[in-house]
């Protein structure tokens, strides 16, 4: 009988692409999300390229009696993989009582349920913006954390606390928060992919609409960083490769392989790029000229940085293996798609 896990935010960007991952490894999934900032489509096209279509459930996970409900049917669970959260970072500036509400007590209400019923696996999916701007780069799992520039990082940050002491108070509990790096890019198929609602706030989102024909311009928010060519610099990871992490996690989770009850790793790929590297990255890989305008730097962004990888690479024996090449193409292929231009 194959083990269960439950993907919250599964019909998302990074959750629809784990949960392809997943069910590509023989584990049967139950998606819950409260399509907020997804369509239920996505299931479908998680269908097209699996052969399988999850389990759903359109859940409020902020809803303690709706959640409980939800688990009181499922104590199969062998794990959870938490990606549900409000996660845009300007926005969480305006409205953060919605960040705090929705984030925070989401995790508290799962973390309770997996005490009732028992289900002692979570993977939580935290980010680098815990960071901050590093003292010293690249980042280790070691690095101190900073004040969070923005109310969305906050919940991150305080989340990653409410796990770690849940678990060293309910040993029982066993987690693991993966700190990502940028995701950019979708799945080769362009089946599923990132589709933000509205102006998009991410980079590659970005420059791809505006390939597309959906946006004017570009603009590069800031030439004047300590950088290779004044742009800031991330460090960007394929959506596919990040997804195929979380299986990894998940497998040491139910095989016991931890080696503590909490446990953090930095999924990134180890180089820094900057947003005009990315700009021209895209322009050779799809043979689209984008056109951009150089203007003031982003309130909140910091100026670079990237992972030191060793520590997932060695201990969880994963990697990132796509190029940044191949990744803006899939980016491009996907945008291409869901616009109809061929
Ligand atoms: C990347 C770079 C921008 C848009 C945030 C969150 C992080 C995660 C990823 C959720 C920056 C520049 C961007 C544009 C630009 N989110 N940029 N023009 O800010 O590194 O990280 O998104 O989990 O938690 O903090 O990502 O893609 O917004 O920006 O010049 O139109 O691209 O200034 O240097 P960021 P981003």
């Amino acid at each position: 009988m194959a083990a269960k896990i439950l993907v919250t935010g599964g019909t998302g960007y990074i959750g629809s692409h784990t949960v392809v991952e997943l069910q590509q490894s023989g584990y049967d999934v139950v998606v819950v999300d409260d399509l907020s900032n997804s369509s239920i489509d996505v299931l479908d096209n998680i269908e097209k390229i699996s052969g399988i279509k999850p389990a759903f459930e359109q859940l409020n996970l902020a809803d303690a009696v709706k959640t409980d409900e939800f688990f009181s049917k499922n104590t199969d669970i062998a794990a959870i993989i938490h990606f549900a959260a409000s996660k845009a970072v300007g926005e969480s500036v305006q409205i953060p009582l919605h960040y705090y509400r929705n984030n925070l007590v989401s995790l508290m209400n799962i973390l309770d349920c997996q005490l009732k019923y028992n289900i002692p696996n979570i993977v939580f999916s935290s980010s680098c913006t815990v960071y901050g701007q590093p003292e010293v780069l690249p980042v280790t799992e070691k690095t101190p954390r900073k004040d969070a520039e923005s109310p969305y990082g906050n919940t991150k940050r305080v989340n990653e606390d409410i796990l770690n002491d849940s678990i060293k108070a309910y040993p029982q509990l066993k987690g693991i928060a993966l700190r990502y790096f940028n995701p950019i890019g979708a799945h080769p198929t362009a089946l599923i992919g990132e589709l933000p609602l509205g102006v998009p706030q991410n980079l590659v989102p970005f420059i791809t609409q505006t390939a597309a024909g959906l946006r004017d311009e570009l603009k590069v928010f800031g030439d004047d960083y300590d950088t290779v060519d004044g742009s800031a610099v991330r460090d960007y990871i394929n959506v596919v490769d990040l997804a195929k992490a979380h299986v990894v996690a998940i497998a040491r989770l139910l095989e016991n392989k931890n080696k503590a009850g909490y446990e953090i790793f930095n999924l990134g790929t180890g180089n820094g790029y900057s947003v005009l590297e990315i700009v021209k990255g895209f322009e050779k890989a799809t043979g689209v000229k984008l056109n951009y305008q150089i203007v003031e730097r982003r309130a909140g962004d910091i100026e670079k940085i990237w992972a030191d990888t060793t520590y997932a690479n060695e201990e969880l024996g994963w990697k990132a293996e796509k190029g940044l090449e191949e990744t803006l193409r899939s980016a491009w292929n996907w945008e291409k798609r869901v616009r109809g231009i061929q």
